[in-house]
């Protein structure tokens, strides 16, 4: 995929065969498709380059370990896009297209296009580069028949929020919380209340339990066998009071399947097996905060303040997703469970540099308020904006302003993939 175009002063862009004299005497940026051979080290320098976020917040830098396309290649079809200014690498955007469940029936599945990894070069910022890389990867979600795009992004990247909300028509429809809660290796491991059970699903059991669970909750994707068989996938856990366990294929006298009266589920990914992410520089009080609890977990460890890991060094973490729960005392489960996660990324000897274990759940999700979190390395609010590629009104078309204004499903589906 090779395009050519002249960006005008005021950032619309004209395809090639179009421009006139006038623009011809400007150089023109090209869009094509990633190149593996002649893009690797140039989109590392790219990436270094870009801080994201807000210019006061903290930043964080992505480590793809030599391979740029690591954040898409699991999705099930994806493309990488760069932008070149005479053999410069100027910017790259990254999209990956996958069937999901949508909420409102009859529209049960929709084709939904993914964006992420959109990055240009400080030294060519608002001359149109990224609306060009925006508009470019619009098209080609079009070409292989993807009914809406949608990206997620920090409420307070104005660059992001501007281009997409105000220039691009993208509407924002869901603010899911990222938590962070950090890996404390010294510490040792979590305790496991004593009347619970965990236990690991096997993979047929774990896609069943999803499908029956979770299937329809928002976005969940039509190929979670996919993700449960990827090898990233860590596995799958479910916790239950040892009073009243969870059996795989337990039914009622009528037939109907026997749950129990409290339980929850989680899945694991290892996204340290992909990227790292590096803390470049970070706000005072998150500065302040590790200084003394390092102190404090030295000197005075009976007051049990957990000091912060490392992450100014590169570091790995476990993406805990597919977090489900039944039963009115089941919240003290889905504790258990993350401090299962936990202990399981503490004493891994394959994920040595695992720092932390992130989630990403909706804003009214029932279990978020018992997932152990740290509120500092956290983000309240992640930004997730829709927009459809069809013309309005047409089939679907209107979906996006739907979900806009729909309250919340119970629970969201976060794609591990597009993490
Ligand atoms: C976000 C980013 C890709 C924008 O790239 P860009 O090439 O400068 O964007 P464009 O020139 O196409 O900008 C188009 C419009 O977006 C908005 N915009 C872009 N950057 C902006 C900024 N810093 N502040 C406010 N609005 C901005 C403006 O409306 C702009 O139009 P205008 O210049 O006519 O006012 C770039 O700033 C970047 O790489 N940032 C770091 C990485 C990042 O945050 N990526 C987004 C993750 S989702």
């Amino acid at each position: 995929m090779v395009q050519l175009y002249s960006i005008c002063s005021n950032g619309n862009r004209v395809v090639s065969g179009e421009v006139n004299s006038k623009l011809q005497e400007e150089p023109e940026v090209r869009i094509r498709s990633y190149d593996g051979k002649k893009d690797c080290t140039r989109i590392g320098d790219l990436e270094r380059s870009c801080v994201v976020g807000p210019a006061d917040g903290a930043s964080l830098f992505t480590d793809t370990l030599g391979d740029p396309i690591c954040r898409i290649r699991n999705s099930p079809t994806y493309i990488m896009l760069v932008a070149e200014l005479e053999e410069e690498l100027i910017g790259v955007i990254q999209g990956s297209i996958k069937v999901v469940a949508i909420r409102n029936p009859p529209w049960n599945l929709a084709k939904l296009g993914y964006i992420l990894g959109l990055r240009v070069d400080p030294t060519h910022r608002r001359k149109g580069v990224g609306l060009t890389l925006v508009h470019s990867l619009e098209e080609w979600f079009v070409s292989n028949g993807a009914e809406y795009a949608y990206m997620a992004t920090e409420k307070d990247n104005e660059a992001s929020t501007r281009l997409f909300m105000d220039r691009l028509g993208y509407i924002q429809f869901r603010t899911p919380s990222i938590l962070v809660n950090p890996v404390n290796k010294c510490r040792g491991l979590l305790r496991i209340s004593s009347g619970i059970e965990i236990k690991k699903l096997g993979r047929e059991h774990a896609l069943l339990m999803y499908k029956r669970c979770m299937g329809s909750a928002e976005f969940f994707p039509e190929d979670m066998d996919a993700i449960l068989e990827n090898k990233l996938s860590l596995g799958t856990w479910v916790a239950y009071y040892k009073d009243d366990p969870y059996k795989d294929n337990s039914t009622n006298d009528d037939g109907s399947r026997h749950a129990p009266a409290n339980w929850a589920a989680v899945s694991v990914w290892n996204s340290g097996e992909l990227f790292k992410l590096r803390l470049g520089n970070a706000p005072l009080s998150y500065t302040a905060y590790t200084k003394i609890s390092k102190l404090m977990d030295r000197f005075l460890p009976c007051f049990g303040v957990p000091s912060i890991p490392d992450f100014f060094s590169p570091f790995g973490f476990y993406f805990i997703y597919g977090i489900y729960s039944e039963g009115p005392m089941s919240g003290m489960l889905v504790r258990n469970l993350c401090r299962h996660v936990h202990n399981m990324a503490a004493s891994s000897s394959t994920s040595k540099d695992c720092k932390a274990v992130v989630t990403e759940v909706g804003d009214s999700d029932k279990n978020k308020v018992h997932i152990p979190h740290r509120k500092l390395l956290s983000c309240p609010e992640d930004l997730w904006c829709i927009k459809p590629l069809k013309e309005e009104g047409k089939g679907k078309g209107n979906l996006h302003r739907l979900l806009a204004a729909a309250p919340e499903a119970r629970s969201l589906f976060v794609d591990p993939r597009e993490v």
